[in-house]
């Protein structure tokens, strides 16, 4: 997990000293950002420090290369740190995936956004309903929120404490005053301060003891809800620098003795709360990790069933352990990557594309008819949410970028024209509702320099205003932003397909480089294609900008993940048709230990009888255990004969399937019966053809009747689907359908469990 620090002050400072001297926890501090603070200072602010005591045996050296940033090594574990010393924290690119907002300064979720990071614990009590966690209060609701406040550290001290005492004792009220150690945002010497509410808050803290209020009341109230309106209190600044002291009355609606408590909370053995015996100061518990120390020598039993206690804490360094404990739980729940918690970067809610340039990667790999219409536009459709989600947050720019079809580089460009994606321009502006541009040059320097000039000339324009009907403007757009372009097929570049290719070599190629600089957010919407390792999907570096999985892939990813991680104890049978057999068959042999049956119709099984090698593989599939042919059907010696035959068995004598037969769509019903989720990739027949499409549409008819979870996968079936259901007049349930945009990309998901390559 790559972490950052906004706000280097006593916080920042603890947490970045723990983060480093924890050497099991797997993360690597990549940037803080200290406004006061040089690279040059860095080694004398990390070293000494007036308060704790801590190892020094780390090294610190400024980087060579780039002098805004330094490495940092403790037991051989080094960090690459770059500090920012920025106030705008709009301009800083984070590039992390968690960041501690620690400088005090952002105490809300709106602000917190403009950090653009993933997740941002802010170590403060927030001034909104941001949510609030505590490690072993209310951790366990953390449900993936991207922005959260640890609350303060009075709040982290006394709430374990006062849960442990409400769960067993059940709390009726309760009254503290924190006796808290002054902080940075105290005067040394009295001072006007015009922020401050109280008269009190501007007086020096050197020989003053000066009541204050604390956030704690209503924080406490966000972590334990239960207490809501029971608990009251107030701090007391003292002229001390670190370690604090909560004063606590409670009284429980239970019998509570003392004694009984602190043996209890002995034997719990917790990592943060603990009993200390002996007579001791403030000093004493300077550097403790422990957030909540119960005094056991002061404790008064007041009554039966009410008594006090005093609770020691280090405002600074326990504080930032709870804030680190909190992190390591989200590192768990969200970065390890087993199996059963793989985590993609969705867009969600607090992603905001605002001025950004975005590269969008989308699979508009749709089929055209003879007169060169677009038949079929699922897969452009599929993708609007997410476009439109981009564009409301106002980009400066959207490049879209897709293949279209499988161009042969070998030949001419005349011979490759038809898969040129201006053939999807109109299509795509009319679906967008906006100005699209066509970018010929694809993904190369040329295009990197159209784009500039472009924009300057807009720039330009827009300073001066000039008269469209003398000097009509280049691009004709009213908004100034977001510009959106389209990308020449990205096929048509050699680089796009050899990129899986081990020899591919990234400092030699434009492509790469050209599609690392195009934006610097790369949102992949290209479903369809994510089984293809090519340089598009899969290579656009981290470090380039912010990477993220639109809403198509959330929902294909979920979806499958049905078949997948999320089975349980779920039966799938797979139907296999379709025409592309040499994409699928391969895989059957990694599919079907995965799956339950495994059905194959259509064009396969010309195949079978036809060729050798598909026969013999075919047959290894242990047939008729869990694999089953289609065995009867219609068709005949080739598509142009007007009549139909009927056929069964596999010697048709030089004629050829064309749709499925009634004892095998018998067969088929059988199997859906016996299965929970019916995955269909392939339809069964030549659908396109009147003649031969009865069979799948019985089929789906019956399947959209099952009460059973379909999937579809592929281009073709899809399309059929789609159509059919447009087209019926049967008012059918499609809560338990699911139509992938992709079929290769859905059989791969299912075999390898999830997206990517290793
Ligand atoms: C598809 O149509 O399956 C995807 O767009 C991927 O195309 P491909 O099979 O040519 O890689
Ligand atoms: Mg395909």
């Amino acid at each position: 997990m790559k972490i950052g620090i906004n706000g280097f002050g006593r916080i920042g400072k603890s947490l970045f000293l723990q983060l480093l001297f924890d050497t099991s926890f797997d993360i690597e501090i990549c940037a803080i950002n200290a406004i006061h603070l040089t690279i040059n200072k860095i080694e004398n602010y990390l070293k000494y420090d007036s308060t704790h005591n801590y190892d020094k045996n780390f090294t610190i050296n400024i980087d060579n290369e780039d002098k805004s940033y330094f490495n940092i090594v403790y037991k051989n574990k080094s960090h690459k740190v770059k500090l920012f010393s920025e106030r705008d924290i709009s301009k800083i690119n984070w590039n992390v995936d968690f960041l501690f907002e620690a400088s005090g300064a952002f105490l809300n979720t709106n602000d917190c956004l403009k950090h653009n990071v993933k997740n941002v614990l802010i170590t403060a009590p927030v001034k909104d309903n941001t949510p609030t966690f505590i490690f072993d209060v209310n951790h366990t609701n953390y449900n993936s929120q991207s922005i959260f406040s640890c609350a303060s550290c009075t709040t982290t001290s006394i709430s374990p404490f006062l849960k442990y005492i409400d769960t067993h004792y059940t709390i009726n009220n309760a009254s503290f005053t924190t006796i808290h150690s002054s902080t940075s945002s105290q005067y040394i010497l009295d001072t006007p301060n015009i922020h401050s509410k109280s008269g009190r808050s501007s007086r020096s803290i050197f020989n003053n003891l000066i009541p204050a209020t604390t956030g704690a009341s209503s924080a406490i109230k966000a972590v334990l809800p239960q207490l809501d309106g029971k608990i009251h209190g107030m701090a007391i600044r003292v002229p001390t620098n670190n370690v604090s002291l909560i004063d606590l009355v409670i009284e429980c609606d239970k019998y509570c003795n003392i004694n009984e408590i602190c043996e209890n909370i002995k034997r719990l053995n917790s990592k943060i709360m603990r009993i200390e015996e002996a007579e001791l100061v403030s000093c004493d518990f300077q550097t403790t990790t422990f957030s909540t120390i119960i005094d056991k020598p002061s404790m008064i039993q007041l009554d039966k069933n009410k008594f006090k206690v005093l609770i020691w804490y280090d405002n600074e360094w326990s504080y930032s352990t709870q804030c680190i404990n909190m992190s390591k739980y989200i590192y768990e729940k969200n970065f390890l990557n087993n199996n059963n918690n793989i985590k993609y970067n969705f867009i969600n809610d607090y992603v905001s594309f605002k001025n950004k340039n975005v590269l969008i990667r989308v699979d508009y790999n749709v089929p055209f008819d003879k007169n060169g219409n677009i038949s079929d536009n699922f897969r452009i459709v599929s993708t609007l949410n997410s476009i439109n989600r981009i564009l409301k947050d106002m980009p400066k720019r959207v490049i879209i970028a897709t293949h279209l079809g499988r161009p042969n580089l070998k030949k001419s460009m005349k011979e490759n024209e038809k898969y040129s994606t201006k053939h999807l321009l109109n299509e795509i502006s009319k679906l967008l509702n906006k100005e699209v541009r066509f970018l010929e040059n694809g993904v190369s320097y040329k295009t990197l320099n159209e784009i500039k000039d472009i924009e300057n000339q807009d720039y330009l324009y827009s300073l001066y205003e000039i008269d469209e009907h003398v000097s009509p403007r280049l691009f004709n757009n009213n908004n100034k932003y977001p510009k959106i372009y389209l990308l020449e097929n990205l096929r048509f570049h050699n680089d796009e397909t050899d990129f899986e290719n081990n020899y591919f070599n990234k400092e030699n190629s434009e492509m790469y480089k050209v599609w690392n600089k195009l934006g610097n957010v790369f949102v992949n919407c290209a479903f369809g294609c994510s089984h293809r390792n090519h340089l598009s999907m899969y290579g656009y570096e981290y470090n380039s900008g912010f990477i993220y999985y639109d809403y198509l892939m959330e929902s294909e990813i979920k979806a499958l993940e049905e078949l997948t991680i999320n089975r349980e104890n779920k039966r799938i049978l797979t139907i296999l048709g379709g025409a592309k057999i040499d994409d699928k068959l391969p895989l059957c042999n990694a599919l079907l230990p995965k799956i339950n049956n495994l059905f194959l119709g259509g064009g396969i099984i010309n195949s079978y009888i036809y060729n050798q090698n598909h026969k013999e593989f075919i047959e290894t599939l242990d047939l008729n255990k869990k694999t089953f042919l289609m065995n009867d059907g219609y068709g005949n010696s080739s598509l142009n004969e007007i009549s139909k035959k009927n056929l069964n068995g596999y010697n048709i004598e030089n004629n050829y399937y064309y749709d499925i037969g009634s004892s095998s769509i018998v067969q088929l019903y059988n199997l859906i019966h016996k299965n929970d989720i019916i995955f269909w990739n392939g339809t069964l027949g030549v659908v396109e053809n009147e003649l031969y499409n009865n069979g799948s549409k019985s089929l789906l008819n019956y399947l959209l009747k099952s009460g059973k979870r379909v999937i579809i996968g592929g281009g073709d079936s899809a399309s059929f689907v789609n159509n059919y259901i447009k087209k019926s007049n049967e008012k059918y349930n499609l809560d338990n359908l699911h139509i992938c945009t992709g079929g290769g990309a859905s059989i791969d998901f299912i075999i390898k469990g999830k997206l990517g390559f290793d």
